[in-house]
């Protein structure tokens, strides 16, 4: 374990080749890339990987994406990379999307959460690339919060969460798109997404037919087996209570009238016509995770959120009732949905 966790510019060759020895020497580090800040370790070093497990706290059932530098990469870890599989990496990568494909023996089970299967993603992010291909070993990077608290959108939410846990930060400035990068997989033609992001199931659906899991919507937590074991975890929890309330904006302005005491705060679209003192607004969805992670600074203790709409931003619904523990009212019968 370090006491002493360095913050570095990413755009720096002498930074990139810093935490290219620390990573080539079983060391964890933490990376910028456009969807969150990733903590990255070898892929296929099991004592580096584990490193990553113990930082996080992380369950240890739930899987790793492996990060590679470019499409001619995936072979290095997938056994199989389907037609559909490349066709939807030139599509959209660099970027924020992850298929999941079959994985190659030398990706280790840690790495793959014990599946048979390996997330993979190309970041679109140059100085990560860079790194990557300095190491030359794909990394297997998970958000780097602390397992359970809002995925980091800046190198002082890093810092915030892994100080004195890891030797560095690689400081790129604030995420692009905030939220993670879309996780699928492939059935045949069928694209399956597990965790909805940037990349839409629309734009995917031009690729073939788009099923979305159940887990994205709903709470999995009884399930036996969810499809994406990160489905099952309460993510991306404040400190704070969130309670979503499904219903018009004079319907939520209802319930919360009758409903909040002095404390509670009302979360809501920046269009929202609604005046009264202890009100947030959403602002832009890349900002949410900053958002939730500014609740608990500010010692708000409960919030009443106006509900995304599922199709349009299902990204930021999936986020918001991990966050909201699956607390959902709909304001109409004053009834918890769930
Ligand atoms: O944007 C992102 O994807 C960020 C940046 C750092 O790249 N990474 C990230 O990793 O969000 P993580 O570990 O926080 O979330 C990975 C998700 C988890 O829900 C996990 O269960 C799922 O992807 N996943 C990874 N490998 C999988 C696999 N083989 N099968 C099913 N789900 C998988
Ligand atoms: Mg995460």
């Amino acid at each position: 374990m370090n006491d002493y966790t360095k913050i570095l510019l990413a755009d720096s060759p002498e930074a990139l080749s810093e935490a290219a020895e620390l990573i080539k020497s079983g060391q964890v580090v933490a990376i910028p890339t456009e969807t969150v800040y990733g903590l990255a370790a070898n892929a296929f070093d099991q004592t580096a990987v584990k490193r990553i497990f113990e930082a996080k706290g992380r369950p240890q059932d739930n899987p790793l994406i492996v990060h590679l530098h470019s499409i001619e990469a995936v072979s290095e870890v997938a056994k199989e990379v389907p037609k559909l599989a490349r066709k939807l990496f030139s599509a959209f990568s660099p970027g924020p999307l992850t298929i999941v494909l079959p994985k190659k023996k030398e990706v280790p089970y840690i790495t793959s959460g014990g599946l048979e299967t390996v997330g993979v993603r190309i970041p679109d992010n140059e100085n990560v690339r860079e790194l990557i291909k300095l190491c030359g070993v794909p990394l297997s990077a998970p958000s780097a919060n602390i397992s359970g608290k809002p995925s980091p959108t800046t190198a002082a939410h890093v810092y915030d969460d892994l100080q004195g846990k890891i030797p560095l930060i690689l400081d790129g400035g604030v995420c692009r798109v905030g939220l993670e990068s879309t996780v699928i997989s492939l059935d045949g033609d069928r694209i399956k997404i597990l965790r909805p992001g940037k990349v839409t199931a629309k734009m995917l659906s031009e690729y073939g037919e788009v099923i979305i899991d159940k887990g994205v919507t709903e709470s999995v937590s009884e399930m036996k087996k969810p499809t994406s074991p990160g489905m099952k975890y309460k993510h991306y929890a404040p400190e704070c209570d969130i309670t979503i309330i499904e219903g018009s904006l004079d319907e939520f302005i209802g319930y919360f009238n009758n409903n909040a005491d002095e404390k509670t705060f009302a979360l809501m679209f920046d269009d929202d016509i609604f005046d009264i003192k202890n009100r947030i607004n959403y602002g832009n969805e890349s900002e949410f995770f900053s958002l939730l992670r500014e609740l608990d600074k500010k010692g708000i203790k409960k919030v009443f959120a106006r509900c995304p709409i599922k199709d349009a931003q299902l990204a930021l619904y999936n986020r918001l009732i991990r966050a909201a523990g699956y607390k959902i009212i709909n304001a109409n019968s004053f009834s918890e949905v769930r």
